[in-house]
């Protein structure tokens, strides 16, 4: 039988988290929960503002954990977003994928997608410290976070590259990139210095 799957997608807006998910759950028949819809279904959202939505974290984890534990089907899934290092239990997971992208990379996407200025450097500049790996290794433990980085990859090599990492029995690597290295005084002063 074909062993079920507890995956988290995680990492900052804009890294492919959705698109590396959709592909990842359909080649594993797990279903994909996806955090961001759940927040607002379930009306954990405490106020939308030009920067996004503020969730109740507590509430909407209590909302996903029971999701996980009341329905036996839910021990096959890829819980997908931004935020699950706050609101999800490392019992309930087996491994954590945090998405990296490098911040030329990411704040292409984030123009692409119309984001003001503000919200680009807030979250290329989140990404460049690396927040989301760092807050996923606090919530979940080292062993079982792995880090991908998606620059100049497709989708499909990503999903790849987390179900592959998902297979091996080993504990998960994290913490080999480093933006800060490839970034220059021009970039640092562009996405860190607020105007
Ligand atoms: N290797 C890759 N893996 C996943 N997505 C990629 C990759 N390379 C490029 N992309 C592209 O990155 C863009 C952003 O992806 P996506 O919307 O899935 O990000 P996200 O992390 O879910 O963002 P958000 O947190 O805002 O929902 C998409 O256009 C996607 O096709
Ligand atoms: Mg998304």
């Amino acid at each position: 039988m074909k062993k079920a799957v507890r995956l988290v997608i995680t990492g900052n807006p804009g890294v492919g988290k959705h698109t590396s998910a959709r592909i990842v759950a359909k080649k594993l028949k797990a279903e994909i929960i996806d955090i961001n819809k759940i927040a607002l279904d379930k009306g954990t959202v405490l106020e939308k503002t030009t920067k996004g939505i503020e969730v109740d974290t507590k509430k909407l984890g209590k909302v996903i954990l029971d999701m996980l534990n009341k329905d036996n089907r839910r021990n096959n899934f890829v819980l997908v977003g931004h935020l699950a290092p706050y609101i999800v239990k490392p019992a309930s997971i087996d491994m954590v994928a945090v998405l990296r992208r490098s911040p030329q990379r990411l704040e292409e996407t984030l123009l692409e997608r119309k984001y003001p200025r503000e919200k680009v450097n807030e979250n290329v500049s989140a990404e460049i410290l690396g927040i989301s790996l760092y807050d996923s290794i606090k919530a979940f433990g080292k062993r079982k976070v792995a880090e991908f980085d998606t620059t100049g990859k497709i989708p499909e090599q990503t999903a790849e590259e987390v179900i592959a990492t998902l297979q091996k029995e080993k504990p998960r690597r994290s913490g080999s990139i480093d933006w800060l290295a490839v970034i220059s005084e021009e970039e640092v002063q562009r996405f860190f210095v607020y105007k």
